[in-house]
């Protein structure tokens, strides 16, 4: 049975204080309530990653998650974080390919292939992300777009290696405008995704992998579109800053 995820992506949101705040408000909400979430991946800035590790030990359905890494493990790249060292200070997962950085940091599918690689080679979980501008949309291109993101940057993975992928669909149009995918819209793109891991790496692995929907998700509409058969849950941003409406999401499902 593929799990149900929610992750929180803080994008560059909240100083260390606040972030922890946060994390402990999340900690005594899901230990205080009932859901059905297999995983819940804070995706935080690397800032706040080791101690919100820490404290994610305390609740058995936690995760951390960068929110991006380097394609090289060390070397003269001031500024820059590898996935060895993400791995070193305790989180599990990485989220790799996400608009706002193919989009700010020019961040392309073979640099991505590279990353989601590296990432697989110290044990990181990828959530990797995809999803198509409103012109791509428009043109009619959006499912050929997302299936040539996948094959760029994950089709040359083992079927094993394919085991530690999640995918994350958020359409750009949707990401931060209010406008979300309708269920219907996020559904069809999901199946299409599904179908594409099938013809490259057969049934088990297309009913397996996790599929997210991201954009504009929020402690509303998620209950409506958790309940489409391919979405497996949400890559959630700016509702994820307020520990409130993040728990009514994990317990959308
Ligand atoms: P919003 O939920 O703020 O639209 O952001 C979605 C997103 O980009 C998550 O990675």
């Amino acid at each position: 049975m593929r799990k149900k995820i929610v992750a929180g992506n803080w994008k560059m949101n909240k100083t260390f204080a606040e972030g922890i705040t946060l994390t402990n408000e999340i900690i005594d909400g899901l230990k205080n309530s009932q859901h059905q979430c297999d995983q819940v991946i804070l995706c935080t800035p690397f800032l706040h990653l080791q101690k919100v590790s820490e404290l994610c030990n305390e609740e058995y359905v936690l995760h951390t998650a960068a929110q991006n890494c380097h394609t090289e493990n060390s070397g003269a790249y001031t500024g820059e974080i590898s996935a060895f060292m993400i791995q070193s200070v305790g989180a599990t997962h990485v989220l790799v390919g996400h608009s706002e950085r193919r989009m700010y940091n020019a961040e392309n599918n073979s640099m991505l292939a590279k990353k989601v690689d590296i990432a697989l080679a110290n044990q990181l979980t990828v959530v990797f992300c995809c999803g198509e501008s409103l012109e791509i949309r428009n043109a009619g291109n959006h499912i050929a777009f997302v299936n040539e993101q996948i094959e760029s940057s994950l089709f040359h993975l083992s079927k094993e290696a394919f085991k530690n992928i999640v995918i994350a669909y958020e359409p750009i149009w949707a990401i931060g405008t209010g406008l979300t995918a309708s269920k219907e819209q996020a559904q069809e793109m999901h199946f299409q995704i599904r179908a594409k891991l099938n013809s490259g790496y057969g049934e088990e692995i297309a009913n397996e992998t996790s599929i997210l929907y991201g954009g504009s998700c929020n402690a509303q509409n998620a209950k409506e579109l958790f309940s489409q058969p391919d979405v497996d849950g949400g890559l959630i941003g700016g509702a994820s800053l307020k520990a409130a409406d993040f728990l009514t999401i994990i317990q959308s499902f």
